[in-house]
């Protein structure tokens, strides 16, 4: 029999907790409900008020100005409670896509061959689980409760251990000794798959040697519908395809170390204003109101990839999408998650985006993270003791919570966890809560506990330095480049340097004599107070390695490209001068040297980060697209004199997203631009490799890069005051985001979706179309369930299972399965969600891990020749872009990406390339038809370049 540590120890070392948890106890479960937001306010009375609250227990023993001020707030509550109802009858009243459509109930887990083993193992474990047990696997320990930022607990009698859950997508989040790896957005910006998938099993590599279970990443939504949102940085890009890629490469190469990925966050999670209840002073949670064909083709796309790879959890979000919680949405989690796409895997929530308890268990929720009901850190679940209770009412079927864990201890299965040699049964060997050796097993606690070896300072970081710097220079895109770049060592130097001086001394009557003079400008080129000043980096100083929140990390170590300059520059021929400040030089002589200049590089930035920070203006998402702290004036004053208006400027970029470059980027000596996004720890060096040619430039740009923010429409903009108390979100744009709008409405960008320049040049040619199966409108009927799920028995556990066993020390705020009694529980009939009972049809496009195979046949295939016919070696990357056939009742965006791949050429060198398009990346969403439709009329186009503008060949089907 397997014990489970932790909680041995937290039994020993807690003790009885007789506040807290007695007085939630009338609390029934059956009060939450899915889908109307106001269900959710009885939560918001203090925690021991909670439940069937009576007036007289809430104000006995209060003061009479306590009393004013209580009804003052209940006052203020009942108007927005009001609002809330307002806006969501509003929402009620437009059809069909002001709600979200009921879908019930949740499908079983265990249908796909490619789970059918784990899923047989499970069975066998979960059969023989107590109620209790099945409780402790769905839900979370509470915040802090664990060494991991989340932990559920163990079925210690059956052998399931407890899972350690922790950030995030681009490294491990609040340990020691770990690689900061570059942002999604710079490994989106790469277009290399091999380089996403070795990132990722890196990454898992470091989970696994840190005693980490599932990784919260990657992370593909917010898909970039506005560019200043917030966390856009944290996933791939903002085209569909392209996260769809990323984010399946990355959790294949997650996986295949036994790590269990999470895909994030689902759904249309676009902005951090108002993103959860409370924490921006609203109630509730943004609406992101979508159509179902959008949803589709756009926000739900990349989570398709993930599921087809085989993904072993979802994150859903903290929105609302159409006025339904992303965490409560059956419409979502079971109807198109669990039905369509065939997800096998389990649900878990964001942290604290659970809304209500039996209502999301029915919408498909699996585990509740970090376990906390409504308000942080407050011990009081929505699950945990309240799901017990609503099993033995009856109020969630049983059935439900059977699925539920299946389908956690089946990806525990899945990814070979249960092989003890591989993943001892230990709590992880860092602690998120303290830097000390020393701390406590449950921080969270007010309980008295031991201090133990929390911290044991493992290192993981293996040689994944090469993978971060390989990663941050092929993600590093080259926006301009007039003659300028890549520079030696020793400067400019022979023939180039003689031009340059000869051009100077011919404008300038001066010349240029003796070692070639550099100088350095920027904040953004030095360390400034350390890569670690702020907490979870949620400040912009120093040079930019990463955005903020939980997709960051504690950087071990940040190659600054001041440092890498500073060394890798040749001295001997090489004056070198820094400024790392935004303050312009001011002193005379200064002034003297910036006059003496001969290349002056810039370094600028903008940050931002998830909404739980602030840093200046930027709460989460950013104001606007401008550089920050002063950018624009900093590369205009030092091109102004830079030379005296003659030397060379090169501007070095590091941003979460697009930034607007129109004041200075046409100014005659802005002769080179490299936007290198956030490089991670091996910042300087990758930098270093790019400049002094190394690496030839590969890096495309993720997303477009507008002449100003309303460039990109209306859609774009960030709502950053609430219109309402359930703020209303519109994606009225539909599938016109990034560059489909302004391809669609003809505007000019300054740099298009997927554009980046090399120091060679590439030639296409030669593009073939082959078909390889014929046009049908639509998929191949839905297999039947290649296996069976598990079945249980349906009988009610005896009420026995649900008691504290006796003598249980409990930890204060500490998340327990148990009930202190059973004798309240009645088996009142449930009010269950409109259209719970109604039988909903199962989707076409489903059927299979991923939706319908047939979606994912390839139905024709692309090939070009690309050549290498400039002067150096160096990679390409051939981007396929698709036009629909004309369609008299469907529009279409001008062009959408199917394709891309990498290649390495050499001077010369010649290769042919191949792209198979699926089914699905030749359809569209049909609303009435409700699956995925090609277009047999009319020819699809088939454009092959190096940008989504630059197309260079085309073809027909
Ligand atoms: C974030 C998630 C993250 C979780 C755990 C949430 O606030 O939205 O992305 O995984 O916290 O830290
Ligand atoms: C925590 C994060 C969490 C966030 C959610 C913060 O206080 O540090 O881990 O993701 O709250 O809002």
């Amino acid at each position: 029999m397997v014990q489970d540590p932790s909680k041995e120890g937290l039994l020993q070392n807690g003790r009885f907790d007789d506040h807290g948890h007695d007085s939630n106890s009338d609390l029934d479960t059956t009060e939450f409900l899915e889908q109307d937001p106001s269900a959710a306010e009885p939560k918001r009375l203090p925690a021991n008020t909670r439940g069937r609250w009576s007036i007289r227990r809430l104000f006995a023993g209060r003061s009479r100005c306590c009393i004013g001020i209580l009804f003052f707030v209940l006052g203020l509550w009942v108007v927005i409670g009001a609002g809330g109802t307002f806006v969501y009858k509003k929402f009620q009243e437009e059809p069909p896509y002001g709600q979200s459509p009921p879908w019930y109930p949740t499908p079983l887990g265990g249908i796909a061959d490619t789970w059918a083993e784990s899923y047989k193992k499970a069975a066998k474990m979960v059969s023989r689980m107590t109620l209790a047990e099945k409780v402790n696997v769905t839900t979370g320990t509470g915040w802090q409760m664990g060494l991991a930022v989340g932990t559920n607990a163990p079925a210690v009698y059956v052998g399931f251990p407890q899972l350690q859950l922790q950030d995030g997508p681009l490294g491990i989040r609040k340990a020691d000794n770990i690689t900061a790896f570059p942002a999604g957005i710079t490994v989106g910006a790469t277009w290399n798959r091999q380089l996403m998938y070795a990132r990722g099993k890196a990454h898992a590599i470091e989970a696994h040697d840190k005693g980490v279970n599932v990784l919260l990443g990657p992370c593909v939504g917010p898909l970039g519908r506005m560019p200043a949102a917030g966390r856009n940085w944290e996933g791939f890009g903002a085209d569909p395809y392209l996260q769809g890629i990323a984010g399946a490469e990355t959790v294949k190469g997650i996986q295949s170390e036994g790590i269990m990925a999470t895909i994030k966050h689902f759904v249309a999670n676009e902005q951090e204003h108002f993103r959860q209840p409370w924490e921006w002073g609203l109630p509730h949670a943004i609406s992101s109101n979508v159509d179902d064909r959008t949803l589709h083709e756009l926000y739900a796309w990349p989570f398709g990839d993930a599921v087809k790879a085989g993904v072993a959890a979802v994150m859903c979000s903290y929105n609302q999408v159409n006025n339904s919680y992303g965490c409560g949405n059956s419409k979502l989690l079971n109807g198109i998650l669990k039905d369509e796409l065939g997800f096998q895997g389990f649900v878990m929530s964001d942290w604290l985006a659970q809304r209500s308890g039996v209502g999301t268990a029915l919408a498909g929720l699996d585990m509740t993270m970090p376990g906390d009901g409504t308000l942080w850190a407050n011990g009081d679940s929505l699950w945990g003791p309240h799901l017990t209770k609503a099993v033995l009412n009856g109020s969630v079927p049983l059935e439900r919570l059977n699925d539920m864990v299946t389908r956690i201890v089946a990806a525990w299965y899945q990814l070979g966890q249960d092989d003890e040699t591989k993943f001892p049964r230990e709590p992880p060997n860092f602690s998120s809560w303290t830097d000390e050796r020393m701390g406590l097993m449950a921080a969270g606690s007010p309980s008295p506990q031991e201090l133990v070896e929390v911290n044991k300072f493992v290192n993981v970081q293996a040689n994944h330095s090469i993978i971060a710097r390989e990663v941050a220079a092929e993600g590093t895109v080259l926006l301009k480049n007039e003659d300028l770049l890549p520079i030696s060592r020793q400067g400019l130097v022979d023939a180039k340097l003689r031009r340059r001086r000869d051009n100077i001394q011919r404008a300038t009557g001066y010349r240029h004599t003796g070692k070639f003079k550099i100088g350095i400008f920027g904040e953004d080129a030095g360390p400034g107070k350390g890569p670690n000043a702020c907490d979870d980096r949620s400040c912009n100083q120093g040079t930019l390695g990463s955005g903020w929140g939980s997709g960051a990390v504690e950087f071990p170590y940040l190659v600054t490209p001041i440092k890498a300059l500073r060394s890798q520059l040749d001295k001997s021929s090489v004056e070198l001068h820094e400024y790392l400040t935004n303050k312009p030089p001011k002193t005379s002589s200064d002034q003297a040297v910036l006059e003496s200049l001969e290349l002056c590089i810039v370094f600028v930035n903008a940050d931002s980060g998830e909404g739980f920070a602030k840093w200046e203006d930027v709460s989460g998402d950013r104001p606007d697209l401008n550089l920050q702290k002063g950018g624009d004036d900093l590369i205009i004053d030092i091109a102004a004199k830079c030379g005296s208006g003659h030397g060379d400027v090169a501007v070095v970029i590091h941003a979460v997203g697009p930034v607007l470059v129109e004041k200075w980027i046409d100014l005659p000596n802005v002769k080179a631009v490299l936007h290198a996004n956030l490089p991670g720890e091996e910042s300087g060096n990758a930098l270093a490799d790019v400049l002094f040619g190394d690496v030839n430039p590969s890096g495309h740009l993720p997303y477009t890069i507008g002449k100003s923010l309303d460039d990109y429409g209306k859609g774009a903009q960030v709502l950053y005051r609430p219109n309402g108390v359930v703020p209303q979100q519109d994606f009225s744009e539909g599938l016109y985001i990034d560059y489909r709008y302004f391809d669609k409405f003809g505007i000019d960008p300054r740099f298009e979706f997927g554009f980046g320049l090399s120091y060679t040049t590439f030639n296409l040619s030669n593009l073939q179309v082959k078909p390889l199966k014929t046009k049908s409108p639509l998929p191949a009927p839905r297999p039947d369930p290649a296996t069976k799920p598990p079945t249980y028995s349906a009988d009610i556990p005896s009420e026995s299972e649900a008691l504290f066993p006796a003598g249980f020390r409990a930890l204060e705020k500490y998340i327990y399965p148990y009930l202190k009694t059973v004798d309240d529980i009645v088996s009142d009939p449930y009010p269950y969600p409109d259209g719970y009972d109604t039988v909903q049809p199962l989707s076409g496009a489903g059927g299979a891990e991923g939706g319908n195979p047939d979606l994912w046949e390839p139905y024709v295939s692309v090939s070009v020749e690309v050549r290498n016919v400039g002067g150096r070696a160096g990679a390409v990357v051939p981007q396929v872009y698709l036009g629909y056939p004309a369609h008299e009742a469907v529009d279409f965006p001008v062009r959408v990406l199917r394709g891309f791949d990498k290649v390495y050429l050499r001077p010369g060198e010649k290769r042919t390339l191949e792209f198979e398009l699926t089914r699905r990346d030749l359809s569209y969403w049909d609303v009435e038809k409700q699956n995925w439709v090609m277009v047999t009329e009319g020819k699809y186009l088939f454009e092959v370049g190096l940008s989504s503008r630059d197309l260079h060949v085309s073809g027909t089907w």
